[in-house]
C-alpha cells in the first residue's frame, strides 16, 4: 500500500482515483457517473451518479454475499448490547440483525415513511436504536438522532426543523443508578413543537418504566414490528442524506449537519481499515452514545459497513459497576480496538490510579486505544499507556466531518506518537492554520485551523435545508476553505496540535455544547440583564460552563437562590448533560469599545492563566472586578 506519506500525497494528488478506489470496496446498484462533481463551488457532491443502499452495504451484504465479499457473515456477531445497568448481555447476527432491521423498516413503511422522510429516532443506549436507524437506512429515510440526555426544549427544536414523519424513542433510559423515564420528556418536547410534531410514535417499552401510550398516536415497537413485513432495501442516488445529525454551533439553534449515503459509505470503511487498521470480522467497541456522531459513524455505521462485530454500551466507564467495567467489556467480548473520550480515561483514573480494576481480564486482544472527543492531555495520554502498554491514538474530528482529519493512521503506518497531538492530516484532508487575513502562518505558530477544499467523501455537504448557514458558518470566512472552529499549530513534522476551540462552542465530558444557546436560557430569568457563559477548565470533564450574570437595576435577589434558579433553568431547557451548576453575579461584564463581550479574557481570568488585557478593552478595571467576584464565589 505504501508508507503513509505516499497514500496521503497520492489523495492529494489524485483525489478522484484515490477515492474511486476506496469506492470499490461498496457494492453499488448503480455505478457513480463522476467521483467527484466540483462543478458548483464551494458545494461539491462525491459518487454522483452513483446508486445504493447504506443498510444493504452494513448488513444484507454480510449475510447474503456477493461482489467484494471475502465471506459470507451471517452467523458472525454484528452487534453485541452489553448492558450492565440492566445485567443482560444480547448478541446479534448479521442475519438476526438484518432481519430485525428489515421487519422494523416495513413497520416504519407501514406508519407512511418512505424515501427522504425524516424519522427522529430520541433513545437510550438500546440495540433498538441501532435498528431504527439502519431501518431508514434501508427505506432510504433520512434518520435524526437525538441524544437522550437533551431536554424537551432542545427536541423539540430539532423536531420543528427536521419536521419528522415519525418519532421512535423508548420508556426509559438508564443512566448509571438512575432510571430516566423518556416518554414525559418526549409528550412535552411535542407540545412544544407544535404543528412540526408527527402523527406517529413509535415507543419501545422496557421494563424499568413502562410508558401510557397515547391512543392513535403512539404504537408500541413490539406490537408494530410483530404486525409488519420485512422491507426490502431501497437504492438511493449517493447524494441522497442518510442522516441529519444535529450539532451546537455558537447560537440556541442547533445546526443540522447532512450526511449523504455514498460520500459516507466510502469513507468510513476506508477509515476502519486504514485510520483504525481493524479488519473484517474483528471486534471493534465505540464507547459513545448513538446520540453522537461517534456513535453514528463507529458504533453503527462503520463496523457494520466493513463486516465487523460492534460493541454497544449500556453503561458508564465508572459505577456500573466499578473502574473496570471498560477492561471487562474488552475482555468478554475481545475487542480488537477501543474508541473512547480522555474524559471516560480520566474517570477512571480518578477512582482506579493504579489499575487495581483491570486483573484479571485479559486485554492481550486488545491492540489500540483511540481517543476523541476533546484533546488527549498528556497526563491522560501517559497514564493510559503506562496501564495498557499498547498504542493510545489521539484523533480528531467533529460531527461536521464525520470521521477522523487528523490521526495516526494505524492500517497505513504506525508514526511516533507526539503526545497532545493527534498525528498528521488523514488522507483526504489538506489541513492548513491560518491567520486572520487567511495567510497560511509559519510551524509552530498558532491559528485557525482551516482545510481547503473540497473535503473528503463522508464530510458534510451541506446544513440542513439551509445551504446559506453552510456557507456562512463554516466557507466564508476563508474563501476556498472549511473552518473548523478549532486554533491550533503544525510542527517542524508535520504534526497537528488542536488547542481548544476559538468560538462560542465547549467541551464538557467530550459532549459538544454552545455557551451562546446557554446564554440564551440565563437571558429568560427576569432577574437578568445580561449574561456571559464560558468553559472553564474542568480535572474530570475537561471544561465546564460557568455563567456570569448581571442583574438588572433595582432588582434585589440573594445569590445563592439565584444560582440554583438559573441551574435548574438550563436542566429544564437543555438538558443535564450541559453540567452548568455554577452562576455568579458581577456588577458588569468586560467589553470592547464596540461593545463584544471578551468572553477569552474571562475565560483566563477563571482558569487563572495569564493573559494580555485587551487593546480594545472599555475598562479594565472590569477585569479586577470578575476576578474579585470570581475569588468570592
Ligand atoms: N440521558 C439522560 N441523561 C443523561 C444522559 C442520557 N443519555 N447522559 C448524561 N446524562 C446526564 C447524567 O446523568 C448527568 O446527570 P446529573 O447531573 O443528574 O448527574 C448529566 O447528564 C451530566 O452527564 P455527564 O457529563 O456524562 O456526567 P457523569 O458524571 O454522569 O459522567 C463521565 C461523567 C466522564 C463518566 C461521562 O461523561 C462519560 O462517560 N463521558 C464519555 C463521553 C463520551 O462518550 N462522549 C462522546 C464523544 S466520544
Ligand atoms: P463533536 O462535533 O461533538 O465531535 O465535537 C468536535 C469538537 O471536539 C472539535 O471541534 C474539537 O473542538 C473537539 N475535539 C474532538 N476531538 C478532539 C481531539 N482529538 N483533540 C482536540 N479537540 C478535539
Amino acid at each position: 500500500m505504501g508508507t503513509f506519506d505516499e497514500v496521503y500525497d497520492r489523495s492529494m494528488a489524485d483525489p478522484e482515483g484515490f477515492w474511486g478506489e476506496a469506492a470499490g470496496a461498496i457494492h453499488w446498484d448503480t455505478p457513480p457517473e463522476r467521483v467527484l462533481d466540483d462543478s458548483n463551488p464551494p458545494f461539491y457532491r462525491w459518487f454522483r451518479g452513483g446508486r445504493l443502499n447504506t443498510c444493504f452495504n452494513a448488513l444484507d451484504r454480510w449475510v447474503d454475499g456477493g461482489d467484494g465479499v471475502d465471506e459470507v457473515r451471517a452467523d458472525q456477531p454484528a452487534l453485541i448490547h452489553d448492558s450492565p445497568v440492566t445485567g443482560t448481555v444480547t448478541t446479534y447476527t448479521y442475519r438476526e440483525l438484518r432481519d430485525l432491521v428489515a421487519r422494523f423498516a416495513g413497520a416504519l413503511a407501514d406508519l407512511g415513511v418512505g424515501v427522504g422522510d425524516r424519522v427522529v429516532v430520541y433513545m437510550p443506549m438500546v440495540p433498538e436504536a441501532a435498528v431504527a436507524m439502519l431501518a431508514c437506512a434501508r427505506l432510504g429515510a433520512v434518520h435524526s438522532v437525538v441524544f437522550g440526555g437533551f431536554a424537551p426544549h432542545e427536541l423539540a427544536i430539532r423536531i420543528d426543523d427536521a419536521r419528522p414523519k415519525v418519532i421512535v424513542s423508548a420508556s426509559c433510559g438508564i443512566e448509571g443508578s438512575k432510571v430516566i423515564e423518556y416518554k414525559p420528556l418526549l409528550d412535552r418536547a411535542l407540545d412544544l413543537a407544535g404543528s412540526s410534531a408527527p402523527e406517529h410514535c413509535v415507543i419501545l417499552q422496557r421494563p424499568q418504566a413502562e410508558a401510557t401510550l397515547l391512543e392513535g398516536r403512539d404504537h408500541a415497537w413490539a406490537d408494530l414490528v410483530a404486525a409488519a413485513e420485512p422491507h426490502p432495501c431501497v437504492p438511493v442516488e449517493a447524494t441522497d442524506p442518510l442522516y441529519v445529525l444535529y450539532t451546537s454551533g455558537t447560537t440556541g439553534k442547533p445546526k443540522g449537519v447532512v450526511r449523504d449515503n455514498g460520500g459516507h459509505a466510502v469513507a468510513l470503511r476506508w477509515s476502519m481499515a486504514n485510520v483504525y487498521g481493524v479488519a473484517p470480522g474483528e471486534v471493534f467497541w465505540a464507547a459513545s452514545d448513538v446520540g453522537w456522531v461517534v456513535g453514528h459513524s463507529y458504533i453503527v455505521y462503520a463496523p457494520l459497513l466493513s463486516g465487523c462485530t460492534t460493541v454497544m454500551y449500556e453503561g458508564k466507564p465508572v459505577g456500573t459497576p466499578d473502574p473496570g467495567a471498560f477492561w471487562r467489556v474488552a475482555a468478554q467480548h475481545d475487542v480488537s480496538v477501543l474508541f473512547t473520550a480522555p474524559t471516560a480515561l480520566r474517570a477512571i483514573k480518578k477512582e482506579d490510579a493504579g489499575g487495581a480494576h483491570l486483573a484479571g481480564h485479559d486485554l492481550s486482544g486488545l491492540r489500540a486505544l483511540f481517543l476523541a472527543g476533546e484533546r488527549t492531555d498528556p497526563d491522560t495520554y501517559e497514564w493510559a499507556v503506562e496501564l495498557l502498554g499498547i498504542p493510545v491514538i489521539d484523533h480528531w474530528w467533529q460531527t461536521e466531518t464525520g470521521w477522523a482529519v487528523a490521526a495516526n493512521c494505524l492500517g497505513i503506518e504506525a508514526l511516533p506518537v507526539k503526545a497532545g497531538s493527534p498525528t498528521r492530516p488523514v488522507p483526504g484532508y489538506r489541513v492548513e492554520i491560518l491567520d486572520e487575513l487567511g495567510a497560511e502562518v509559519e510551524p509552530g505558530r498558532d491559528g485557525s485551523i482551516a482545510v481547503r477544499l473540497p473535503l473528503p467523501p463522508g464530510s458534510l455537504p451541506t446544513l440542513w435545508n439551509d445551504d446559506k448557514r453552510f456557507v456562512s458558518s463554516y466557507l466564508s470566512t476563508y474563501e476556498g476553505y472549511y473552518l473548523t472552529g478549532d486554533g491550533g499549530r503544525v510542527d517542524d513534522d508535520g504534526y497537528l496540535f488542536v488547542m481548544g476551540r476559538i468560538d462560542d462552542v465547549i467541551n464538557v465530558a467530550g459532549h459538544r455544547l454552545s455557551t451562546g444557546a446557554m446564554e440564551e436560557v440565563l437571558a429568560t430569568h427576569p432577574a437578568v440583564a445580561e449574561c456571559a457563559v464560558i468553559g472553564v477548565a474542568d480535572e474530570l470533564k475537561g471544561q465546564m460552563p460557568l455563567g456570569l450574570v448581571v442583574l438588572k437595576n433595582g432588582v434585589e435577589v440573594d445569590d445563592e437562590a439565584l444560582e440554583k434558579e438559573l441551574v435548574q433553568l438550563v436542566r429544564d431547557e437543555i438538558g443535564a448533560v450541559a453540567s452548568f451548576k455554577r452562576a455568579v453575579v458581577v456588577a458588569r461584564l468586560p467589553k470592547t469599545r464596540s461593545g463584544k463581550v471578551l468572553r477569552a479574557t474571562m475565560r483566563a481570568i477563571a482558569d487563572g492563566r495569564d493573559f494580555a488585557v485587551p487593546s480594545t478593552i472599555d475598562d479594565p478595571a472590569v477585569l479586577d472586578e470578575i476576578g474579585a467576584a470570581l475569588d468570592h464565589a
